[in-house]
């Protein structure tokens, strides 16, 4: 009976060690996870498809891991500390098709300021952009191009990122593009005092960040790039696990470059030779992409700044989850989880931000929730399924 009860001890102790050593090589592992992830510093490899001058070779990519302002507590999540981010999003004077093409006659010499749009009050953002920033695990808050600056102020110490949507505005000048280029100030401004904000262009808001950062509105060149879906050409096989594509699944980031899983409207962009000629862009921006046209000529495509968090992307990933108008659109399983790991890693360095509403009162106010979307593609004419409109 005795030597019964010793052998179940000795059975108890010796299955409580080896659980014990089971629990401790998880965590070890799940610490090494943690440390690639949050891997400081890239060494660039020159792998560049275009023939032409590579200004990124052996450069060094410092991925800032951290909340940018020695805050000790984001480096203990990769996705940051702010579980309740807010993203603002910027409202365009119009997102109506019939207005696209005089809205962005860029070859014409006349100024913005005679369009239509600029003279009333309205502006619109399609839903999809919204329902992106939702789908990562945020709210959405309205930004609306013609709003009081010290609104805007107001809004920019409450939410932890900002989108620049697609569309068709003017960026010759105007009230919307000053009131981006405020935005892109204050956005640059708060990372340089180490608060981290991000800041996100989506096709017309990447022309945008395009033209912010190199202080030229004539640096865009037109392309044949519209209704279809193409592929992304990695300038480097490191932008796979460490950049903006870093939450989308490996075997989905492998097919970007064969597959056509990026979807691109766009009729204006720029080319790897413009770029790369002009000093304050590659200061700025680290190229990840190219993309071939219709014609096969290549554009950006995708790109991230080494200093700050601001990234742009030629191509529109919330469409594959949130727009069906155009039948090119790719809804495939794949198609979806790219537009997930994109939504993901922005809402992740949101939550690197710690801006906060001042109340609840003014955290009700500024939610998307205060306006109702319309249903602008059931005749099949929209360019989105859904557009909010706000009047000032
Ligand atoms: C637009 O709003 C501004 C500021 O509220 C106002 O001064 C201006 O008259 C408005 N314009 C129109 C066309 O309603
Ligand atoms: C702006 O960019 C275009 C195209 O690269 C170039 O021809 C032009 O000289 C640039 N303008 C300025 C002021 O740098
Ligand atoms: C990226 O990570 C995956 C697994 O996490 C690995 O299989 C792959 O080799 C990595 N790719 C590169 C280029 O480091």
């Amino acid at each position: 009976m005795q030597s019964f009860m010793l052998h179940r001890v000795v059975v108890v102790v010796v299955v409580v060690v080896v659980l014990l050593l089971v629990c401790m090589l998880q965590a070890d592992a799940a610490s090494g996870t943690r440390r690639i992830l949050e891997e400081p510093k890239i060494r660039l490899k020159t792998e560049y498809p275009f023939g032409g001058r590579n200004s990124f070779a052996n450069q060094e990519l410092h991925v800032k891991a951290d909340g940018g302002g020695g805050d000790e507590e984001s480096e203990e999540e990769p996705g940051g500390t702010n579980s309740r981010p807010l993203i603002g999003i910027l409202s365009q004077p119009t997102c109506g098709e019939k207005t696209r093409e005089s809205e962005r006659n860029w070859d014409s010499a006349s100024s913005s300021s005679s369009s239509s749009s600029s003279s009333s009050n309205r502006s619109c953002i399609a839903a999809s952009y919204v329902k992106f920033v939702e789908s990562g695990g945020a709210r959405a808050v309205p930004i609306l191009y013609n709003e009081p600056e010290d609104s805007l102020i107001q809004k920019f110490a409450a939410i932890n990122g900002i989108l620049f949507p697609g569309g068709a505005a003017s960026l010759k000048g105007g009230p919307f593009y000053q009131t981006a280029e405020k935005l892109f100030n204050m956005v640059i401004e708060a990372n340089e005092r180490g608060d981290y904000f991000p800041l996100y262009g989506v096709c017309l808001g990447f022309e945008l960040l395009t033209i912010l950062v190199s202080q030229n509105h004539s640096i865009l060149e037109r392309f044949d790039a519209e209704h279809r879906p193409a592929p992304l050409l990695f300038i480097g096989d490191w932008v796979k696990n460490h950049s903006i594509f870093q939450w989308v699944p490996q075997e989905v980031v492998d097919k970007l470059s064969e597959q056509s899983l990026a979807m691109e409207n766009h009729q204006m962009g720029i080319s790897p030779e413009r770029w790369f000629s002009n000093k304050l862009l590659t200061d700025f921006f680290q190229v990840l992409t190219l993309t071939p046209d219709h014609n096969g000529k290549m554009y950006i495509s995708t790109v991230m700044s080494p200093k700050y968090p601001v990234f742009g992307v030629q191509w529109h990933p919330e469409k594959n989850l949130f727009e069906w108008g155009d039948a090119t659109i790719p809804h495939t399983a794949d198609a979806v989880q790219l537009t997930q790991g994109i939504s993901n890693y922005l809402i992740s360095e949101a939550r690197k931000s710690q801006h906060k509403p001042i109340s609840n009162d003014q955290e009700h106010e500024l939610m998307f929730y205060n306006y109702v979307p319309s249903y602008t593609n059931k005749d099949g004419q929209g360019l989105f399924e859904q557009e909010y409109w706000f009047d000032l």
